[in-house]
C-alpha cells in the first residue's frame, strides 16, 4: 500500500461470516462505535447472528451492564448485507468464515476488486498461515491476521498475526484498534499455531502421555495440575474443548511442524475421537457425563502414624523449606537443617523425601520418594509423589504420611521423571522458550497471551520468576534421558537464561 496506514477506529467494518465469532466480532465492534456490515453467504444466518446479539443486549439491560438507549444504540449500528458490494467504501474488514484456505484465498481475492487499495483485509483464521492467504493478493501487505478467542465479547485477547508481506503499519493498525475495541493484543509472525495454540500443545500432550504409559490415571492428573493454579485439567478441558476439535489442532500443528515429535498427536485420543468420544457435547470423553456423580473419585488416602524415631533433616532452602519447617514447629517435631543442600526435602534417618529433579526415585536407590514441582507454596492441595521399586514397606507407608502431615493430599504416581506438574509446566515453559527464540512474539507476548487466551495462572516466562531456568532444563533432561528423542530436547533460549 503506498498510502500511510490511516487509524481504523473511526471506520466502518466489513464482517463476513456470521457464524460464532463472526457474531462477536460484529458485537464489538458495533459497542465500540463502529457502523458494521454484517455479511453471510448461508441465507437466515446473518439474521441469526443479530438475534442473538439483540438476546444478548436484553440480557446486559436486564442486569444494568449498559442502558437501553447504548443497546439500541449499539444494534442501530449493525446493517445486514447481502452483496459484498454493499460495503465497497469501509476501510476494513475482517473474515471469520469457514477455515479453509482456497475459501479463505477466494474470498479475498474477489473483495480486492470491491473495496478500495488502502482497506485493510484482516482474517481471523485459527490455524492457517497468513502469508499463504495473502499470496496471490495485489496487495499482499494489507492482509493480517486477527485472531480472536471464543467467546469474543468476554475474550481479551487478539493475536495481531504478521505473514511475510503484512506491513507492520497494518499490523500496528490493528493492535491498536483491538486496543480501542478493549482488547488485550499481542503482536505474533505467522508460524503453526501462531503463540497459544502452539504453546499450549504439551499441556494436552504431556496428560495423554503420562496417561497412555498408566503413569497415572486421568483424575489424579487433572486435580494434579489444578493444585498448580490451572482452572482445569487437561482431561477436563480436552472435554470441554471437544477431543475432534482438540485432537484436529494438534495434529495440523504436528503437520504444519514437518512431523516434530514434540507435537505428536496421542493415539489415546483419536481412539476416543474414533469412538465419538467427543466429551461433554457427545455426554462421554475422557469422563462420562451420563451419570450423575461424575466418575471423578481420587484414590482414599489415610495417614498412618509417624514414627519419629530416626533424626529428621530438611534439606535445601526456599519458600517450600520454609513453609515445611513452620509446620514442623507447629507439629512439634524436632528437626536439623542442611540450607546447602543441593535438594529440597525431608530426610528421614536413611530414607528421602526429595523434590523432582528430573530423574526417577529408583535411580537414586532404595531409600527414595520424590515428591512434585509446588509452584503456589500455600495453595497445593494435591501432591503427586512417587517411590523407589525397592522402597522398604515401611517408607512405603511413611513417605506419602510425612507429606499428609505437612499439609497435602499426597496421590501416588509410576515412578517416572518429572511427576506431573514438573514435567508438564516444564514443557509449556520450553515451548515458550522456542517460540520466543524463532522471533514469534516477545517473551511479555507469550506471558499475556497463555493468561489471557487460556487462562493460565501464570505466563510460562513469569513461572521463571520462582523456578530457576537450571531446575526447568533439569527436568527436561531428565526426560530427554529418560525418553531418548527429540520430544524434550531443551530449547536454545532457555539454556542461553541460564548462562
Ligand atoms: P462457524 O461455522 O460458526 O461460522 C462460519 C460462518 O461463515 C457460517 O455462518 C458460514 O455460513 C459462513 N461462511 C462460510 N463460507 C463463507 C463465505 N465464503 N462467505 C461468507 N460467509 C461464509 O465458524 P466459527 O467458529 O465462527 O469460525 C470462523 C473462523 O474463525 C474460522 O476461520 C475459525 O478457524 C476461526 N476461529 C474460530 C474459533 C472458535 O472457537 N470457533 C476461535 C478463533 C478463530
Amino acid at each position: 500500500m503506498d498510502t500511510p496506514m490511516k487509524q481504523l477506529i473511526n471506520e466502518s467494518v466489513l464482517i463476513i461470516g456470521a457464524g460464532i465469532m463472526g457474531a462477536g466480532i460484529t458485537q464489538v465492534a458495533a459497542q465500540s462505535g463502529h457502523l458494521v456490515y454484517l455479511f453471510d453467504q448461508k441465507e437466515g444466518a446473518a439474521e441469526k447472528a443479530l438475534e442473538s446479539i439483540k438476546k444478548t443486549f436484553t440480557t446486559l439491560v436486564s442486569k444494568a451492564k449498559v442502558t437501553e438507549q447504548q443497546a439500541l444504540d449499539t444494534l442501530s449500528r449493525i446493517h445486514i448485507i447481502t452483496s459484498l458490494e454493499q460495503a465497497s467504501q469501509v476501510n476494513l474488514v475482517v473474515e471469520a468464515i469457514l477455515e479453509k484456505l482456497d475459501i479463505k484465498r477466494q474470498l479475498f481475492s474477489s473483495l480486492e476488486k470491491i473495496v478500495s487499495p488502502s482497506c485493510v483485509l484482516a482474517t481471523n483464521t485459527s490455524s492457517i498461515s497468513v502469508t499463504a492467504i495473502a499470496n496471490g493478493l495485489s496487495y499482499p501487505e494489507r492482509l493480517v491476521g486477527m485472531h480472536f478467542f471464543n467467546p469474543v465479547p468476554l475474550m481479551k485477547l487478539v493475536e495481531v498475526v504478521s505473514g511475510l508481506q503484512t506491513s507492520p503499519d497494518v499490523a500496528q493498525a490493528i493492535y491498536d484498534l483491538s486496543l480501542h475495541w478493549g482488547k488485550t493484543p499481542v503482536h505474533a509472525k505467522s508460524t503453526p499455531g501462531f503463540i497459544v495454540n502452539r504453546i499450549a500443545r504439551p499441556f494436552y500432550a504431556e496428560g495423554l502421555a503420562m496417561f497412555q504409559e498408566q503413569m497415572a490415571d486421568i483424575v489424579v492428573i487433572d486435580a494434579c495440575i489444578k493444585s498448580a493454579g490451572f482452572k482445569m485439567g487437561p482431561f477436563e478441558l480436552m472435554d470441554l474443548i471437544g477431543n475432534d476439535t482438540n485432537f484436529a489442532v494438534t495434529s495440523s500443528v504436528y503437520e504444519a511442524f514437518f512431523f516434530d515429535s514434540r507435537f505428536r498427536p496421542s493415539i489415546v485420543q483419536k481412539e476416543h475421537v474414533d469412538g465419538g468420544l467427543f466429551g461433554r457435547k457427545s455426554g462421554r470423553g475422557f469422563y462420562d457425563y451420563s451419570v450423575q456423580a461424575i466418575n471423578s473419585s481420587l484414590p482414599a488416602f489415610d495417614a498412618s502414624q509417624l514414627n519419629l524415631q530416626d533424626p529428621i533433616v530438611l534439606h535445601g532452602q526456599g519458600s517450600i523449606i520454609s513453609l515445611w519447617s513452620e509446620k514442623l514447629v507447629q507439629l512439634n517435631i524436632p528437626f536439623t537443617q542442611k540450607n546447602q543442600s543441593d535438594w529440597i526435602g525431608l530426610e528421614v534417618g536413611i530414607n528421602q523425601l526429595r523434590q523432582t529433579q528430573g530423574n526417577t526415585a529408583s535411580s537414586y536407590g532404595p531409600h527414595v520418594a520424590l515428591f512434585d514441582q509446588i509452584l503456589s507454596t500455600p495453595n497445593v492441595h494435591y501432591l503427586a509423589w512417587s517411590i523407589s521399586d525397592q522402597a522398604s514397606t515401611s517408607w512405603q507407608t511413611q513417605a506419602p504420611s510425612w507429606l499428609a502431615h505437612l499439609g497435602y493430599v499426597p496421590l501416588r504416581v509410576k515412578d517416572m521423571p518429572g511427576l506431573i506438574v514438573a514435567r508438564t509446566i516444564a514443557m509449556l515453559i520450553n515451548e515458550a522458550a522456542d517460540t520466543v527464540n524463532q522471533g514469534v512474539c516477545t517473551k511479555e507476548a507469550s506471558n499475556q497471551a497463555m493468561r489471557l487466551g487460556v487462562n493460565y495462572p501464570a505466563g510460562p516466562f513469569e513461572w521463571l520468576n520462582t523456578w530457576p531456568s537450571a531446575s526447568v532444563i533439569k527436568i527436561l533432561d531428565g526426560l530427554d534421558h529418560h525418553y531418548k528423542g527429540e520430544r524434550y530436547r531443551t530449547s536454545p533460549l532457555l539454556r542461553q537464561l541460564n548462562c
